[in-house]
């Protein structure tokens, strides 16, 4: 079992003084299955030490034999007594280490929050959905993330909604900032975004492209941006997704040939009805496919937002949709939501919701469970 408390936080102040959930694993036991809870739960996972995981809009990487799970923590609150109704951190990107999927171990801080004002990385700020991927020519782990430079609060000027590039010589050592910036060009705001490394070994910055200045680009759209070879910066090929405007939350897999971008709305905490499109190259076109989710409780994506598909080792086709269910009562009461990725057919995907599941869902061998 991960997470052992399903009760839906009602009074917020409770909830963020954490009065209402259990602390410490039950008896000790292991945790042996991914417990999302009801579509209306907040269930709190925690780690080996008996704490909230606080690894918020990251994502999950596999190295050394371990997964790692790493996100924008949340707590401690930035402002003492403070719901956090935006999401702000004082502590930095965390990482969690786990060979089972279900527990996690934690390795502590890996960007650390500055307190020194004249950091890019004084606090409060944000990292928000940071992600990492491995480069195999230079040996580096690298990350990107939504930078949002102290007080944390979203904004047009430079520094309020760049891209954040970090880097680091082991997965889970202490990560070197390497500063921020905006692709494409500096009219252009970073929002939501994410990486995706192709087969080929090239790599891609996908983002929310927010242009506020009139002209042709005006909007936001979600684009693909092609990485150096070093993945430490953006090279001058993109791609725009004409038809994916007003999107956000980007996911992206691969599978069988095709590229699957699973996205959400644009209603900030809200949750929203999620869509995805497919491509066959990476620079499209892409086809919009529809909602992913099926079954009871859809139109709001089992009320979570999307945050990253990661591939479960020594398994075909079995990936892991992460989403985040954000609570904007207290931010730091937000749940985890982990679903199988399943491929009803050759081209499309879906999102089937469970409260309860593990890895059993796909066979232990040989093709996944269509
Ligand atoms: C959401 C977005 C989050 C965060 C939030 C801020 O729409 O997906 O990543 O930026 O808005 O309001």
């Amino acid at each position: 079992m991960l997470g052992i408390n399903s009760i839906k936080p009602a009074p917020a102040l409770a909830v963020c003084f954490g009065l209402i959930f259990q602390a410490s694993l039950v008896s000790g036991e292991p945790y042996a299955d991914f417990n999302n809870g009801a579509v209306t739960n907040y269930v709190k996972w925690l780690d080996t030490g008996g704490k909230p995981i606080n690894a918020h809009d990251g994502g999950i990487i596999y190295a050394n034999g371990k997964y790692h799970w790493y996100g924008m923590a949340l707590r401690p609150l930035p402002v003492a007594n403070s719901t956090n109704g935006g999401q702000k951190t004082v502590m930095g990107v965390v990482m969690y280490s786990s060979s089972d999927l279900y527990n996690w171990t934690d390795e502590g801080v890996i960007l650390a929050c500055s307190t020194n004002p004249a950091s890019p990385l004084y606090g409060p700020m944000r990292f928000e959905r940071p992600k990492i991927i491995h480069n195999p020519a230079t040996k580096k782990y690298v990350m990107w993330c939504h930078y949002v430079g102290t007080p944390g609060n979203h904004g047009t000027r430079i520094g309020l909604g760049d891209a954040g590039v970090a880097s680091c010589d082991t997965v889970n050592g202490q990560y070197t900032f390497l500063g921020y910036h905006r692709p494409i060009d500096t009219n252009s705001i970073v929002r939501d975004c994410t990486l995706f490394q192709d087969d080929d070994g090239s790599a891609y910055f996908i983002y929310d492209r927010d242009v506020r200045v009139p002209g042709p680009d005006f909007g936001r759209v979600l684009h693909v941006v092609k990485l150096t070879d070093d993945y430490l910066a953006a090279t001058g090929t993109f791609y725009k997704i004409t038809n994916a405007s007003a999107r956000e939350a980007p996911v992206m897999l691969k599978r069988n040939g095709f590229y699957y971008l699973i996205t959400s709305g644009e209603t900030g905490w809200k949750f929203n009805r999620a869509n995805y499109y497919r491509a066959t190259n990476i620079f499209g076109p892409y086809t919009e496919v529809g909602d992913p989710c099926v079954g009871p409780d859809t139109g709001a994506t089992f009320d979570s937002q999307g945050t990253q598909a990661f591939a479960i080792q020594g398994k075909k086709d079995a990936f892991i949709f992460v989403a985040e269910r954000h609570n904007t009562a207290c931010m730091t009461d937000s749940s985890y939501i982990f679903l199988p990725v399943r491929f009803p057919s050759p081209d499309t995907l879906e999102l089937q919701y469970f409260e309860r599941w593990d890895l059993n869902h796909w066979p232990a061998a040989g093709a996944s469970r269509q």
